[in-house]
């Protein structure tokens, strides 16, 4: 049985040899292909894997069709966008996620962004801080809880919305439940969204939303650039010089983002769950669950069907 770790961008090695020590246990063989440049390194690479895992990777019908063997794909990570689920299911291959596990280096690296930006990027003159701030959550997920938990310690006032989530779990962790994502918009001082790139929310974050937000404000993102309306949020940027936006990983747009310094920030990678601890969690969940699946059939946290 051979399990194929693929990843342009690597797990750290701590979490490839955890993978290994998981898979090799179950008497199963690792593979693995990493920052690979060409489609053909993966479709080569998948011709003989019963199982594959990957991250962001973008796993299509092309793949499937170059795997003959493969019967399970596991996103290593929560948003699971960059895989095919109805080419996985006509080709009888089952997909998972692994729901949590890098959440909190996602949370922590929003703290990172924010008190980057507050302090005027560390230029010298004096910033702000968050202590007292009004921090509006959108998306009361993984994530979104691990937001909330550390804005708690930094002393700020926080709000969530989410349609799919009770006011009264997010009011149970001592979080004011607003009742639409307009108002999060309104009353917050930053917005940090946590939603996942699905038809409804891609490119859902646009100008007339964020620009709702009082002078000042901060959107902060690091979930999937998919959800935000480049052109609108440029376009907003040029017309309220008060407004920052921060966002883990460039967007697509073709513009000179040097026209907002001091107000825009990206990563040049995806960083939120660049972490050792994150892709450790990530990655043995994501064996853990490989050999839980061909061992007993366990199917838990599959995503297609
Ligand atoms: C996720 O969906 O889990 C995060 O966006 C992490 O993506 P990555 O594995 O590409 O870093």
């Amino acid at each position: 049985m051979k399990i194929l770790i693929a990843t342009e961008k690597p797990f750290a090695p701590v979490a490839v040899e955890g993978i290994r020590k998981e898979v090799e246990a179950a008497g199963y063989q690792l593979a693995l292909l990493e920052k690979y440049t060409e489609k053909q390194q993966l479709l080569a690479a998948v011709a003989d894997a019963d199982a594959v895992i990957i991250r962001s990777d973008k796993i299509d019908a092309e793949v499937f069709d170059a795997a003959p063997q493969l019967k399970i794909v596991v996103r290593a990570g929560a948003g699971y966008d960059n895989v095919d689920l109805d080419a996985a299911t006509a080709h009888g291959v089952v997909v998972m996620n692994t729901p949590g596990q890098n959440a909190n280096a996602v949370a922590e690296l929003v703290f990172g962004l924010l008190v980057y930006a507050v302090r005027n990027f560390y230029n010298g003159k004096a910033g702000t801080e968050l202590a007292g701030k009004h921090l509006g959550i959108l998306a009361y997920g993984n994530v979104g809880r691990n937001v909330a938990r550390i804005a708690k310690g930094f002393g700020m006032e926080v709000s969530a919305y989410d349609a799919f989530c009770p006011a009264e779990a997010i009011e149970a962790d001592g979080v004011k439940a607003a009742k639409s994502q307009e108002e999060l918009f309104d009353t917050a001082d930053i917005v940090s969204l946590h939603i996942p790139a699905t038809p409804e929310t891609i490119r859902s974050i646009n100008h007339d939303l964020f620009g709702r937000m009082k002078q000042g404000g901060i959107l902060v993102n690091t979930a999937r650039k998919e959800v935000i309306d480049e052109a609108g949020v440029i376009q907003l940027l040029g017309e309220r010089t008060d407004l920052k936006f921060l966002t883990d990983i460039k967007p697509d747009a073709d513009v000179d983002f040097q026209q907002f310094e001091g107000r825009y920030f990206s990563t040049p990678k995806k960083m939120g769950a660049q972490t050792a601890e994150a892709n450790i969690n990530a990655g043995i969940a994501a064996a853990k669950q490989i050999v839980g699946f061909f061992t007993e059939g366990c199917t838990r946290f599959q995503v297609n069907k």
